[in-house]
């Protein structure tokens, strides 16, 4: 397949250019386009057929249900049964980085949703994903755009490592300001159950909802034959090809410790910027400051691709802090390091 490329700068004027982009979702084709939080893989959300074309692009299996994107929260009610807290979630997040799950409508193919009688609707805030949706006049069902398994891509540069051949087109809108992927919520009557963390945090959500519930598999690992409550959650995810190790314990320490394994061993780390004066440059890899949880985020999926391009076999990092993002990063990190956690 041949994938056609367009770049666009968000300052500009960019509509005619997303007429092409809009046809190709509109005639069951995939268009890889930029959100707030990571590149998305698209395609037109109620077409059975294009659910298949964004599975087979990612190599993803296809009970593995996609959320769609819509231009304007209230436009959920034509998809899905909403109900009062979906309206205080949209009057306080959206359009931003939150993927809310409810009941289906039949509109919706059971292919986009893995055969779920539920479906998970976000609103991006992104101004190109916003208008691509809106000239599309459709819902875009739309995974994150790597091969399933890697880090999502942060940057058009990773869509391409992934997906040139595997689409017909990939709209290059910059970096993405999020970097990790939506939160996403399940709607139970009153209360909410976080299945997976991002942006949007849990204490966010407690302003909003009393009721808050943190899903298992969120922190810890599954258990053998544990039905998960979002498919997503028994795949193994964002993994570089070497093995992560996460480490648990003191800064200090850990930061010997790294040192130390370096000299000994040549192993890649990710480290905080004030830590990488006394690391080996050419395995360490900074991810921001130590309290800067939000550049963290940014730049995670980006430094595990990077880490792996180090040739090393093994990657340390430090275990993040459950607290606000905290909980984002460590859910995608212990996902990336198949739950190894070595305790200094
Ligand atoms: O930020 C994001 O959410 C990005 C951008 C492109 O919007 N998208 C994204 O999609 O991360 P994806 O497919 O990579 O992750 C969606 C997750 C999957 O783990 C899936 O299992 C879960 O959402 N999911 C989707 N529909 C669901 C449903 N009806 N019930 C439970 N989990 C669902
Ligand atoms: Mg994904």
């Amino acid at each position: 397949m041949n994938t056609k490329i367009i770049r666009i700068n968000k300052e500009t004027e960019y509509s005619e250019q997303l007429t092409e982009a809009s046809e190709i979702i509109l005639t069951g084709g995939t268009v890889v386009f930029p959100t707030e939080t990571v590149y998305g893989l698209g395609g037109n959300g109620l077409l059975a057929d294009a659910a298949q074309k964004i599975y087979a692009a990612k190599g993803r299996p296809s009970d593995n249900p996609l959320i769609i994107h819509i231009a304007e929260p209230c436009d959920a009610e034509k998809y899905a049964f909403v109900n009062d807290v979906y309206y205080r979630l949209a009057e306080a997040f959206m359009p931003g980085p939150l993927t809310v799950i409810m009941p289906k409508r039949e509109c919706i193919p059971l292919s986009v949703t893995g055969g779920l009688d539920t479906v998970a609707v976000r609103c991006p805030s992104h101004p190109v994903a916003h208008a691509l949706i809106k000239k599309c006049g459709v819902p875009i069902a739309a995974p994150s755009a790597n091969i399933s398994g890697r880090p999502s891509p942060t940057s058009a540069k990773y869509v391409e490592e992934d997906m040139l051949g595997r689409v017909d087109m990939i709209i290059d809108g910059g970096e993405c300001e999020i970097g990790l992927e939506s939160t996403i919520v399940k709607i139970d009557g009153n209360s909410l159950t976080l299945l997976r963390p991002g942006a949007i945090t849990r204490d966010a959500l407690l302003c909003v909802c009393e009721d808050v519930k943190i899903a298992p598999a969120v922190i810890h690992k599954l258990a053998e034959n544990e039905k998960p409550l979002s498919p997503g959650m028994k795949y193994r995810h964002y993994a570089p090809n070497a093995d992560l190790v996460l480490l648990d314990g003191n800064s200090d320490d850990v930061l010997s410790f790294m040192i130390n394994e370096q000299k000994s061993t040549g192993c890649a780390v990710l480290c905080y910027d004030e830590e990488l004066s006394c690391l080996n440059p050419d395995l360490s890899i900074a991810i921001g400051t130590r309290n800067d949880l939000a550049t963290q985020a940014k730049k995670l999926f980006t430094s595990l691709r990077e880490a792996d391009k180090l040739g090393a076999a093994k990657i340390y990092a430090h275990l993040p802090t459950l607290d606000g993002l905290g909980l984002a990063l460590y859910n995608r990190m212990i996902r990336a390091a198949a739950h190894t956690i070595k305790k200094i």
